[in-house]
């Protein structure tokens, strides 16, 4: 697959868009400064919080740290559960949620057996989920375009 170049510029604090990259949905999220503050904040609830794991795989070196991304605003990740493949959904807005602890920063759900990411796609400890999502390759090209793939 060709790499996909993206512009980021119209890209608000707090927002997300999707992609597609050989055939995956791509995720690019501009996260707040408080999302960013707020990532190194349970690490003791993740399952990998230092993406130890498959890091070939899954995490490029640029990415293997707290934010997983070369820019600590931007996390772009491959939407899909590293269980059985299903697309989890956004949550990105704190407060109670079902089944979820009231004080969750956000981040994704899975909505097929409940796996849990945080804002950098870490997953979340005790869940079908056994590691973090994927870090697909990118580059920045300039402030306002990123290249994947
Ligand atoms: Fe996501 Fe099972 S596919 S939790």
């Amino acid at each position: 697959g060709a790499p996909v170049e993206v512009d980021i510029s119209s890209l608000a604090p707090g927002e997300m868009k999707t992609v597609e990259w050989r055939g995956k949905p791509v995720w690019i999220v501009r996260r707040t400064k408080e999302e960013v503050a707020a990532l190194a904040k349970h690490d003791n609830e993740l399952a990998d919080p230092n993406s130890e794991r498959k890091p070939d795989e899954l995490t490029p070196p640029y990415a293997r740290n707290t934010h997983r991304s070369i820019k600590p605003e931007y996390f772009i990740a491959v939407g899909i559960c590293t269980h059985l493949g299903c697309s989890p959904s956004a949550r990105f807005t704190p407060g109670p949620q079902p089944s979820l602890p009231e004080d969750w920063p956000g981040g994704w759900l899975c909505p097929c057996h409940g796996s849990t990411f945080d804002l950098a796609g870490r997953v979340f400890k005790n869940k079908p989920a056994p590691d973090n999502l994927e870090i697909p390759p990118h580059e920045y090209l300039s402030d306002a375009k990123v290249i994947i793939g």
